[in-house]
């Protein structure tokens, strides 16, 4: 049984490795204060930002991050899915599907119109997942970065 709840602030331990395991997977690392700030925003209710844990026999395996943002298009808020990592040893277990669900829930309990999220063009299996929990909408992100 997949157990999905919002992270606590004792969380840290659990929720780290998973985290740096993510940003590994795109060949990433940040700096330290980076990574403090984000997890004190995912704690703190006056922000915007929302992270869920997913549990197997009581350990978090799975995480989710997602966040609120205003839209001209409608009045409820877009919810942007940012991060999503299941553990190696727990994929393929229906851990991902079920975070994307739980954020579901919550945007629409919350009023937002939409969920959406990017992923890389070359990610075939979240794209496995992800083709059977939405639909792609054809546009391509572009960015310059400061
Ligand atoms: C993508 C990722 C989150 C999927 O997590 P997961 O917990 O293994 O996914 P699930 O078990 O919920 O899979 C759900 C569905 O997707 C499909 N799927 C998942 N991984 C797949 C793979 N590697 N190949 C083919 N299909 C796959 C499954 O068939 C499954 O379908 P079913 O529910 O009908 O059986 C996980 O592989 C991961 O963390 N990858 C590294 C980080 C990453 O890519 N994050 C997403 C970045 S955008």
């Amino acid at each position: 049984m997949i157990q999905i709840r919002p992270f606590s602030p004792e969380d840290r331990p659990a929720w780290e490795p998973l985290w740096q395991g993510y940003l590994s997977f795109y060949r990433s690392a940040l700096p330290a204060g980076v990574t403090d700030v984000t997890w004190r925003r995912l704690n703190d209710p006056a922000e915007p930002m929302h992270g869920l844990a997913a549990l197997l026999d009581g350990k978090i395996v799975g995480i989710v991050h997602y966040l609120y943002h205003r839209s001209t298009w409608t009045v409820g808020d877009y919810c942007y899915l940012q991060d999503l990592f299941t553990s190696e040893e727990a994929r393929g277990r229906g851990v991902g599907r079920a975070l994307i669900e739980a954020v579901y829930q919550r945007a629409q309990a919350d009023g937002a119109s939409r969920v959406y999220w990017l992923t890389h063009e070359t990610n075939a299996a979240a794209q496995a997942l992800y083709d059977k929990v939405a639909s792609r909408s054809g546009f391509i992100q572009y960015r310059r970065v400061f």
